[in-house]
């Protein structure tokens, strides 16, 4: 195998690239505004024969299809053969959809029989022959690049402008191109973390990229669909996430108020939300795919069920029990497992490397029973060598292997003569081998006699492995490298590993639709897999950017450097002083190499490729992306034409968020305060206001004001609403798009001229100029406004139950930073820079007073030195007061002074000189996983 060594490498931070891959080109967030290519909703429809078992009492609508199928086939059989129709005919239901059809006999026969086959069915399954999935574009939002950090924090300089770029995997598209040749265009392959509804961005990735069929692997771990609370981490800083009752929780607003995991319908929403989902991954499966499906005992049985209806019983590969606990001391017996669910695209091609371990203890106990002595005799191991492992000196362990096979010919039956007795094998059965394969087994001394059969010796060191069964014991985090677990509900590296390892090349893609800290792109980068994940949430999806950005990996030596991983890895046979095989290839003497005196075969283990230890790889280039296109303006003037939403999509929207308002009147502040509301509801004439409310200020420990009870008793009576009581005002951001700055101006000077006190402008993402606007509100319209951020979780739909939680919307903060002038330090004497995140203010609208909290009490800050306003490149990340950088830290050895990693865990940057864009942006991550920027110009620099 050529082996291509890297030239000889510094101690610099590589990583991998996938030169051979592309994918088609996604705009910068900051052309959302103009971008038009807009698509119709797909539908999905599901094969009616699917639908549940055959009922045969009255209204049932499979009876009618039932009686439809059996009057096509009575048609059929009448026809001469093949019975074929002229054309296909058609069943069509009471509201006129085309339910079935069949071309002839043998589909008519075979639909009748799948009706009446035994199929799981939940409430809404029958109705759901078909569903809609809105085609969004994915912006790209950030691009992160660990080299290219790195590389910044010792050249200081920006010189290597197009370096720079490269690093980031950024082709660097006019913005004339990312408008109008978006999607057409291919760019170089970079990794993706993608925020969204897994339903949503699937259906992008098939219907704006023609994803479809290139996906090798998919792995999927979604909330089990059981206990309240168990999938849903509202913190990135803090993992205990407890069980209890929705209304414990409210009552411990420091606790979580988690509802991921409840759903309308229980689990009849949660298997149409799996089966929706599990049919979208299908299509994007390439045929010699594989899905694994990670799920708790509660429900292993239907979504099974699912999986079988959806890909067919006969693509199912495996069930795996992996042990994930000790047990927690249950009543009765203790679960220690959670299950994978393996199924093929196609069972025929699926592609499949087998993995191997070593044998460990339990092997040599259970397998290896015998032992052969320095002077030739043999015997079987005593209870005490047993037990004790501890066996006579020089002494051969062997397993007596079986020679017969079940198959073969008469030929295959001679006698053997061993040690003087004559061996033959019983009726039925036949030699494994010929009769010069005896000879040479004699020869080697590799037969044993026992009783009436005969054996071969396999002897312990004739391989070191064992084939890994689909039952994993030893996958307990813990247990793996001092994994440290950063999410509540993290799967273990072993589990997700093997699935790769198993089902993929290098270079191969991989999807996980449900990122949570990223476990599946981790492995995947690892091995020099390709991948996309996929979350709904802000928190996971910031804890798993932070895992990728400070991760580190082992080097593993390229067959091909110019193809990178798609090249295959270097495996070599090779031994320690021991004399131990500790490479990727390893032989393996089995009873035919033996038999036919050939050099054993060999196995590659596919975890254990060549590791070149002198560079230290960090994860490639990856990006952010989102499911957030044009901000849309609703006043409904003219601008369907771009594909904006129509008024009445916008009505249902709006009607849907006063819902969740309702239910969940609370907005979360700082540290953990809140505001609540009270009467939510549309206003009664409005242009461009969508709802308006009362602040019970009560959850600040204040005594309800005289003009709050006078409030309250008006209402109770019905009456309107006293002048003085001043509600406040509240516009919605749209469904998939930013909150633009004429949407604030236009809700802000209609809230002010009807006298409301205050506009809560809530959104999923906002752009820069109407973030500003908000803050400046009072100077510029004369009424203050608070930007609310929603959570996507909320997008997620009507599957979702009531969601009472405070965490749906919180009131974010501004950065608070400061941008200096510093002594020039490099040859060039270029002026330089630095930012310094002084803290993060947040409005509390209640009080009326701005709340600071300091630089270094945030989970996480990224500074973008060059802000083109299009795409955030993160050339800096800090991690205050963490270790974060430790790992990357440790594995470069002191090649960057000190002070380099203390930026990287504090609150100044190190030092820069000026872009071509003369600003900077600073994005900071509040525990909630927000995001909020602000951008700088370096004029205003001081110092
Ligand atoms: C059990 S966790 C995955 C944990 C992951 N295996 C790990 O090792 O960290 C499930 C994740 O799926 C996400 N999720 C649930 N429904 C989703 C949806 N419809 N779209 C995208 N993400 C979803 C949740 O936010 C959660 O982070």
């Amino acid at each position: 195998m050529p082996r291509v060594k890297p030239k000889a490498k510094p101690p610099e931070a590589e990583s991998y690239k996938h030169p051979e891959s592309e994918s088609p080109m996604r705009p910068d967030v900051g052309t959302q505004a103009q971008f038009k290519k807009k698509k119709p909703p797909v539908t999905y429809r599901y094969d009616s024969s699917l639908s549940p078992a055959l009922d045969w009492d009255g209204q049932n609508s499979a009876r009618e299809l039932g009686e439809w199928l059996l009057s096509m086939i009575d048609k059929a059989a009448a026809l001469p053969s093949p019975h074929s129709f002229e054309k296909p005919q058609t069943f069509v239901n009471s509201s006129g959809k085309v339910v079935a059809s069949v071309a002839g006999l043998q589909e008519a026969i075979a639909q009748f029989k799948a009706l009446s086959k035994p199929l799981l069915n939940w409430a809404g399954k029958a109705e759901r022959l078909s569903f809609d999935v809105p085609t969004l574009p994915l912006f790209v939002h950030e691009r992160l690049s660990t080299k290219a950090i790195v590389d910044t924090l010792v050249s200081h300089k920006r010189d290597k402008q197009q370096t720079m770029f490269e690093l980031f995997g950024d082709p660097q598209h006019s913005v004339t191109d990312q408008v109008l040749r978006a999607y057409e265009h291919m760019d170089k392959w970079v990794n993706r973390l993608i925020l969204g509804d897994s339903l949503v961005v699937m259906n992008s990735l098939l219907h704006y990229e023609g994803l479809g069929g290139q996906v090798q692997m998919i792995y999927m771990d979604p909330p089990y669909g059981v206990k309240f609370g168990s999938n849903f981490q509202p913190f990135v800083r803090k993992r205990d996430v407890t069980h209890g009752d929705d209304e414990d929780m409210t009552r411990e607003p420091e606790m979580v108020q988690a509802y991921r995991d409840t759903w309308e319908l229980g689990l009849h929403s949660y298997l149409t939300y799996m089966r929706d989902r599990l049919l979208l991954a299908r299509d994007l499966l390439t045929p010699s795919g594989s899905i694994f499906v990670q799920i708790s005992d509660e429900n292993v049985h239907h979504v099974r069920e699912l999986l079988d209806d959806l890909y067919g019983p006969e693509n199912f590969v495996n069930l795996v029990p992996f042990v994930k606990t000790t047990g927690k001391g249950a009543e009765r017996l203790d679960t220690t497992v959670d299950f994978l669910l393996w199924y093929a695209r196609d069972i025929e091609n699926v592609k499949f490397r087998r993995l191997f371990a070593e044998r460990g203890r339990y092997a040599f106990e259970k397998m290896f029973t015998h032992i052969e002595l320095p002077d030739g005799t043999c015997r079987r191991l005593t209870k005490e060598e047993h037990e004790s492992g501890s066996l006579p000196e020089d002494a051969r362990l062997f397993k007596p292997q079986g020679l017969y096979n079940d198959s073969g010919s008469d030929e295959a039956r001679f006698p053997v003569e061993y040690d003087g007795q004559v061996y033959v094998p019983p009726p039925g059965y036949f030699w494994r081998t010929n009769k010069h394969g005896f000879d040479v087994l004699k020869e080697a001394r590799r037969l044993f006699g026992a009783g009436r059969t005969l054996y071969w010796r396999q002897y312990e060191t004739d391989f070191s492995y064992t084939r890994i069964t689909a039952h994993w014991t030893d996958t307990m985090p813990s247990g793996y490298a001092s994994e440290s677990s950063i999410y509540v509900v993290q799967t273990s590296s072993k589990v997700i590993t093997r699935c790769i390892l198993m089902t993929t090349d290098p270079g191969d893609l991989v999807l996980d639709p449900t990122c949570g800290s990223g476990t599946t792109a981790f492995c995947a980068e690892h091995f020099g897999r390709r991948w996309i994940t996929i979350d709904t949430s802000r928190v996971p999806l910031a804890l798993a950017r932070q895992r990728l950005l400070t991760a580190t990996f082992p080097w593993y030596e390229l067959n091909d450097e110019s193809r990178g991983p798609a090249g295959g890895f270097v495996y070599v046979r090779k031994q320690n002083k021991k004399g131990e095989e500790v490479g990727g290839i390893v032989p393996h003497i089995t009873l035919e190499s033996i038999a036919k005196n050939e050099p054993p075969k060999e196995e590659v283990l596919p975890d254990r490729p060549e590791v070149d230890n002198k560079i230290t790889r960090v994860t490639g280039p990856f990006c952010v992306e989102a499911t957030i296109p044009t901000p849309v303006d609703w006043e409904g003037d003219g601008v369907e034409d771009s594909g904006a939403v129509s008024a009445e999509e916008r009505g249902s929207f709006v009607d849907r968020m006063l819902e969740v308002l309702r239910k969940s009147p609370v907005l979360r502040l700082e540290g953990n305060r809140t505001v609540t509301l009270r009467n939510v509801r549309p206003p009664a004439k409005t242009l461009s206001l969508s709802a308006e409310a009362l602040v019970d200020a009560t959850a600040h420990g204040q005594t309800p004001s005289l003009q709050e009870v006078v409030q309250e008793a008006a209402e109770k009576n019905g009456k309107a609403l006293p002048l003085s009581a001043k509600p406040v005002a509240f516009v919605f951001g749209p469904e998939n798009g930013a909150v633009s700055e004429k949407l604030v101006y236009e809700a802000a000077r209609e809230a002010h001229a009807k006298g409301y006190s205050h506009l809560y402008v809530i959104g999923f993402a906002i752009q820069s100029h109407a973030r500003e606007l908000v803050e400046k509100c009072l100077e510029v319209v004369g009424i203050l406004a608070t930007y609310v951020q929603a959570t996507p979780d909320i997008m997620m739909g009507d599957l979702l139950k009531n969601m009472r939680s405070s965490q749906i919307f919180s009131v974010c903060g501004l950065p608070e930073v400061k941008v200096r002038r510093v002594k020039a330090k490099t040859k060039t004497k270029a002026q330089s820079y630095e930012v310094e995140l002084l803290g993060l203010d947040v409005f509390d609208p209640v009080t009326m007073e701005v709340q600071h909290r300091k630089g270094d009490d945030v989970p996480a800050w990224f500074l973008d030195t060059d802000y083109n306003a299009l795409c955030f490149h993160v050339s800096q990340a800090f991690f205050p007061r963490t270790a974060a950088w430790d790992s990357l830290k440790k594995a470069l050895k002191g090649e960057y002074e000190e002070r380099v990693w203390d930026h990287l865990a504090g609150t100044v940057s190190a030092p820069f000189e000026a872009g071509q864009h003369g600003q900077v942006a600073v994005k900071v991550i509040d525990d909630r996983g927000n995001e909020l920027l602000v951008v700088k110009p370096l004029s205003e620099a001081k110092g």
